[in-house]
């Protein structure tokens, strides 16, 4: 027997690919002709373009031509309902008009033969502004309309409540800052447009630019094999890809955008800053009573960007009263997009902040807290979880992590001039599935060429999708090929939201499962088989080859029997279509941290982190690693480095690049470990997984600030906790 391939700490099938530098990008596709532009960004956040001067750029040598409002053809920017656009508001008009609405907005471009003569054309555009005062900070800043939710009587609860706390949690805004810059090569042949760009979904690009152009979604293709790292910000075609596009129509030739690391964080999205007022009352054994929740977040002044921050809140915990109100604020600013762990991180920051300041209020445990808290369905809505094994995860985390070693009194345990602190947190993400379709064929090699028209980001989707495609058909890992990333695949969601392994995941096994039973079918009904005759049922698959199982010498391989039949090839194509939920499903985590602190300086380290996961079936254990652990360092991020910087004066980002927006490196990270609870959850996916990638990110900031407070006895409600909140 060949050994499972599902389970099989299996290494990327794609890595020798990428670590000798044969992977293509989105900016790597060679194109005939291509030229190269460059996009002028504002440099004002609010007003209107009163003149542009184009002359300096268009007189360098190489320069094509400067687009912008003045000359731009309109676009017919028709809706678009099957997109990651916000419902509320438009999106960006480029190039339709002169008003400015942020700072970096694009209001021209230049196209050159090289790239360096763009950006040198780019720096000579001299656009004139009739500039306001624009208004950046959320802070005391009027908010739309709130998104409510209501149980109970929070406010009237909060008032008997014994024990009440209240608490303002601050988080600042934070850029995806991928290894590889958003980029796009657009080209037209005819009425067709082809793009390779770096999305994380090439179906939501082709149609977003189908509805951009006016045209049908079949006239655009969209191409892209590789992401280099995303995070979120590949969720949404961005106003660059229309500008490659239309500069590549205007000039009837192949045009390559690649945006700058500056341009990255006015060009796409970002995690968007909140302000989260929580008030919880309990009894005065730590049973939750009532929480008041009041949520401030950025969004731009075009569009009303809201995320699934209210979620946790209404199911995490169980009590009898809740009431939430999530505002959005618009601001002069771009939109913001999903950032992993969306909505849900910037929950868990406070309210399991919140309620590691109840354990300490009551000195309780912080676990123990927690447990006499767990509910036992989904309060939300009375209905059942599917699987929720959160006290298991806090069991087994607190015994590997050594949580019975740590002094319950905060600022007891020093090293030198180390204080030393450990903390926990929970964290919960929504599993989310999405109708999706994978095409299967079986040559008459006896190999497999799989194809979805997912992305792989970074997680590693060919390794786990060949992983299932190979135990369903009965093959070896080498005799799978999976493909992703081009429109004309089978379509599929959004690879994001942790949906990609429940959905095409699923799609792929019934693909294979399908085109198993073709062949046993194919076997068991022909006269010149050794199956010929034998029960479907009673035939398995093992290394391509069909056998009864138990009698495994009965039996042939794929090739003979498609030989002989005189079939070139076997086809199927499978989908999954999630049923109604019948069940809350979510994933679940408990991240531990330990931190030591220098009471001088103020400094954080993480001495060590651990995770474990409730998460369903792990389908390839060395890449779910990958996505914990670098989870964790994105955690260590957001708790301590990550800050997108305003300059609330003109709305200029001041820290628009890698040296002064700090991200973790390898000196900020330590030891980190994840485990899986065993198991599977059939009622999330037919493959029975919950999706990894976002919740192993979610538990790891509170954790952090929570072993702050541990370590210093300073509460810490602002992120990114710096040496200055501390000292
Ligand atoms: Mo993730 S924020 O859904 O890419």
């Amino acid at each position: 027997m060949s050994r499972q391939a599902v389970g099989a700490p299996l290494s990327r099938v794609d890595g020798r690919l990428k670590v000798t530098g044969r992977a293509m990008y989105a900016a790597d596709h060679p194109t005939d002709g291509v030229v190269h532009a460059a996009v002028v960004g504002s440099t004002v956040a609010r007003g209107r373009i009163t003149g542009i001067d184009a002359r300096a750029a268009l007189a360098l040598s190489g320069v094509l031509k400067v687009i912008s409002h003045r000359n731009a053809p309109r676009l017919a920017y028709r809706p678009n309902p099957s997109s990651n656009n916000p419902e509320g508001g438009e999106r960006l008009h480029v190039f339709q008009d002169d008003k400015v609405l942020f700072h970096g907005q694009p209001v021209a471009v230049v196209v050159a033969t090289t790239p360096e003569a763009a950006q040198h054309g780019a720096s000579l555009v001299e656009v004139r502004y009739d500039a306001e005062k624009p208004s950046t900070d959320l802070t005391g800043t009027p908010a739309h309309a709130p998104v409510t939710y209501a149980r109970g009587d929070a406010d009237q609860a909060m008032r008997s409540a014994a024990v009440r706390l209240e608490m303002t949690y601050r988080t600042t805004r934070n850029h995806h800052n991928a290894l590889e810059p958003h980029a796009t090569i657009a080209r037209w042949d005819g009425d067709r447009l082809t793009v390779w760009d770096k999305t994380q979904w090439v179906v939501g690009t082709q149609k977003e630019l189908a509805a951009v152009f006016g045209i049908e979604p079949d006239a655009v293709r969209v191409i892209s094999p590789c992401v280099g790292g995303a995070f979120g910000s590949g969720l949404r075609a961005w106003p660059h890809v229309t500008i490659a596009a239309l500069a590549a129509r205007e000039l009837a030739r192949p045009v390559k955008l690649v945006l700058t690391r500056k341009q990255l964080y006015s060009g796409t999205g970002y995690r968007p800053a909140y302000e989260y007022h929580l008030r919880l009352g309990s009894d005065r054994r730590g049973r939750l009573i009532a929480m008041v929740h009041d949520i401030k977040a950025e969004t731009s002044s075009y569009e009303d960007f809201e995320e699934g921050v209210l979620a946790a809140g209404q199911m995490l915990y169980s009590m009898p009263h809740v009431r939430q109100a999530y505002r959005t604020v618009p601001l002069d600013v771009n939109t913001p997009l999903y950032m992993r762990g969306p909505g849900h991180a910037t929950a868990a920051f406070a309210i399991e902040s919140a309620l590691d300041e109840l354990a300490h209020e009551l000195d309780i445990d912080p676990i123990e807290l927690r447990r006499r808290n767990e509910p036992s369905e989904d309060e939300s809505d009375g209905t059942p979880f599917s699987t929720r094994r959160l006290r298991e995860c806090y069991t087994l985390g607190a015994r590997e992590f050594g949580w019975d070693r740590r002094a319950p009194e905060p600022r007891s345990t020093r090293d030198g001039d180390w204080l030393i602190g450990m903390g926990m947190a929970a964290g919960v993400h929504t599993t989310r599935r999405n109708p999706a379709q994978a095409r299967v064929l079986l040559d008459a090699r006896g190999s497999a060429l799989v194809e979805a028209a997912t992305s792989d980001m970074g997680p590693g989707t060919c390794t786990a999708m060949t992983q299932v495609a190979a135990d369903a058909l009965g093959l070896t890992v080498r005799a799978v090929d999976f493909r992703l990333g081009d429109s004309t695949m089978p379509p599929t969601p959004a690879h994001g939201g942790s949906q990609t392994m429940a959905s095409v995941g699923s799609a792929v096994q019934d693909g294979c499962d399908q085109l198993r039973r073709q062949a046993i079918e194919l076997a068991v009904a022909d006269e010149r088989s050794p199956l010929h005759g034998a029960d479907a049922g009673d035939v398995a698959v093992t290394d391509g080859r069909l056998h009864v199982k138990d009698d495994p010498a009965r039996g042939e391989t794929y090739q003979q029997l498609l030989a002989r039949n005189n079939r070139t090839r076997l086809e199927t194509l499978g989908s999954f279509t999630p049923e109604e939920p019948r069940f809350s499903m979510y994933a679940y985590g408990a991240t531990f941290a330990e931190v030591a602190v220098d009471h001088r300086l103020g400094l954080v380290r993480v001495r060590r982190m651990l995770g474990v996961y409730d998460v369903g079936r792990i389908i390839s254990p060395k890449l779910a690693d990958s996505q914990a652990l670098g989870g964790m360092v994105g955690g260590i991020g957001t708790a301590l480095l990550e800050h997108t910087v305003t300059d609330h004066r003109d709305g200029r980002i001041v820290n628009a690049n890698l040296a002064d927006y700090l991200v973790p490196v390898n000196a900020d990270v330590p030891d980190l470990r994840a485990i899986y609870l065993d198991g599977e959850d059939r009622e999330a996916s037919p493959i029975g997984v919950k999706g990894l990638g976002e919740v192993v990110h979610i538990g790891v900031a509170p954790a952090i600030a929570n072993a702050v407070f541990h370590a210093t006895g300073r509460r810490i409600r602002r992120l990114p906790i710096t040496a200055e909140a501390l000292l």
